[in-house]
């Protein structure tokens, strides 16, 4: 029967306070080994390069490419210094073909590169860009980097389900150069950041209080605002002032997860087992996956679905996150919108005009299962959070959490999802207490790591400031 599969995936799901309170405490351990020695833990603690945000004051035209989430982003950012900041934005974005992600390095520079081309063009002579500069670029590129400098870096590995052949191993920023070539096109990469780190200096912008961003997306990762004398593996002379941004590639980090039979499963079967677990377990492209297989699980087990179970069912993916969520937002009395997308997506019909009484529990018992797994991933999101911000109150003497702080937030998973949203909240007040909470202010702050890419090319731009 079905009771028994759901009560244990609530078992092993579970998050209360002591499990979160050592995932937190786990985190803040990991990130200590990453800052020490390289390959010291999972979280890598990438250094950004960037060791000072935008200020207000940067000015003139520049162009931002953004790579890696659902969709491929090109901007033009106008900046008009310190009293008119941001003049204008102009973008525009695509989807990325599902075949660009299993295909070769050339193809998807060339993809981006022709992008930006097409997008260049519309600019029309509106500008004036002097002689003998050429326009820069910020490049937000979503994946595990090894920064060699602002403006280069070498991919570690794809993740998100990326597989694109040549490309590990290289420096990013050149296969985009030579794509550029390819296509004539004569501007140069000022900055190359990830979109954690374009997100931080987006909010920053506008926020000097901002120290932690974090995306909930497609996948999820975390990057902060760091002393340069907390991190060994700097080892040269450091001003005990100077600051950086680390990237900590947190969906890498597995240390106290709560994880299950069906998560197992899903990493056995991913095209990176063993790798990225806490974004298997906490970001967007995973938490419908596991649903369907718990459902699945449910439906062998041949009482949840009764005749009705289909072949769809056994499909990988074929239930996305977003589908969690619109199941979740279902106040009707019969659960409408819960039955239609079983219909729809999963291929199972639970007929309630006809109102038999076990489609009802049925469907009720859907939605418990996503609420489940979606309340762990927030949670857990939560967790992560303040095992970050505990890290940087224990090396700041109480700078943290004895003023306003600012997590800035973004990726269509916290932007769409209420509940998922809520159960982070709550996780975090949980674990910080009343009092230290309510210095901490998490924000969403939308479509920003494009705009911060922007900025941070401006603030290292190879020009100068001044024009
Ligand atoms: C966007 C950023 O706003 O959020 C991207 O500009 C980032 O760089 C993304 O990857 C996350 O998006 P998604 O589609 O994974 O929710
Ligand atoms: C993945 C990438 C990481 C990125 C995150 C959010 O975890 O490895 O670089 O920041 O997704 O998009």
């Amino acid at each position: 029967s079905v009771a028994p599969i759901l009560t244990g995936l609530k078992n092993d799901c579970a998050t209360p306070l002591p499990v979160l309170r050592h995932v937190a405490d786990e985190m803040t351990a990991d990130m200590r080994a990453g800052l020490a020695i390289d390959g010291g833990s999972e979280l890598k603690m990438i250094l950004s390069y960037v060791d000072s945000l935008p200020s207000g004051n940067e000015k003139g035209l520049f162009y931002a490419l953004d790579l890696g989430g659902t969709n491929f982003r090109v901007l033009r950012v106008q900046l008009g210094g310190k009293d008119e900041r941001v003049i204008a934005t102009e973008f525009e974005q695509v989807s990325i073909p599902q075949e660009l992600m299993f295909g070769t390095s050339e193809e998807l520079f060339d993809f981006i590169a022709n992008g930006l081309a097409k997008f260049a063009e519309k600019e029309g002579g509106k500008f004036h860009i002097p002689q003998g500069r050429k326009r820069e670029i910020g490049f937000t590129f979503s994946f595990p980097v090894k920064q060699i400098s602002i403006d280069s870096g070498i991919l570690i590995k794809w993740t998100k389900g990326f597989a694109v052949s040549g490309t590990a191993g290289k420096d990013v920023v050149a296969c985009l150069n030579e794509a550029m070539e390819r296509r004539g096109l004569d501007m140069r990469v000022s900055a190359l950041v990830n979109d954690t780190v374009g997100t931080l200096a987006g909010a920053r912008y506008w926020d000097d209080d901002v120290m932690v961003a974090v995306i909930l997306g497609t996948g999820t990762n975390a990057c902060y605002v760091e002393r340069m004398d907390a991190i060994p593996k700097l080892q040269g002379h450091v001003s005990p002032s100077a600051r950086t941004i680390i990237n900590t590639e947190w969906g890498a980090f597995s240390k106290g997860l709560p994880l299950t039979k069906f998560d197992k499963d899903m990493d056995a079967a991913s095209i990176n087992p063993g790798e990225q677990i806490f974004e298997k377990t906490i970001s967007g492209m995973y938490l419908g996956e596991i649903v369907r297989r718990v459902l699945y699980k449910m439906a062998e087990a041949g009482a949840l679905f009764g005749d009705s179970n289909s072949d769809k069912l056994s499909k990988p993916f074929v239930l996305g996150t977003p589908d969690l969520c619109a199941m979740q937002q279902d106040n009707s009395e019969n659960l409408e919108v819960v039955g239609s997308i079983l219909s729809d997506v999963v291929g199972v019909k639970l007929y309630c005009h006809c109102m038999v009484k076990s489609d009802l529990t049925a469907r009720k018992m859907v939605v418990d299962v996503c609420d489940t797994i979606v309340k762990r991933g927030g949670r857990l999101a939560g967790a992560g959070i303040v095992g970050i911000l505990h890290k940087m109150e224990e090396d700041s003497r109480g700078l943290i959490f004895g003023k306003r702080t600012v997590v800035a937030m973004d990726g269509g998973l916290y932007e769409h999802y209420p509940q998922y949203r809520s159960y982070l909240c709550d996780a975090v007040t949980e674990l910080l207490g009343v009092e230290k909470s309510k210095n901490l202010v998490i924000e969403h702050t939308k479509d920003g790591s494009g705009i911060g890419a922007a900025l941070l090319a401006a603030t290292n731009s190879k020009y100068g400031h001044d024009f």
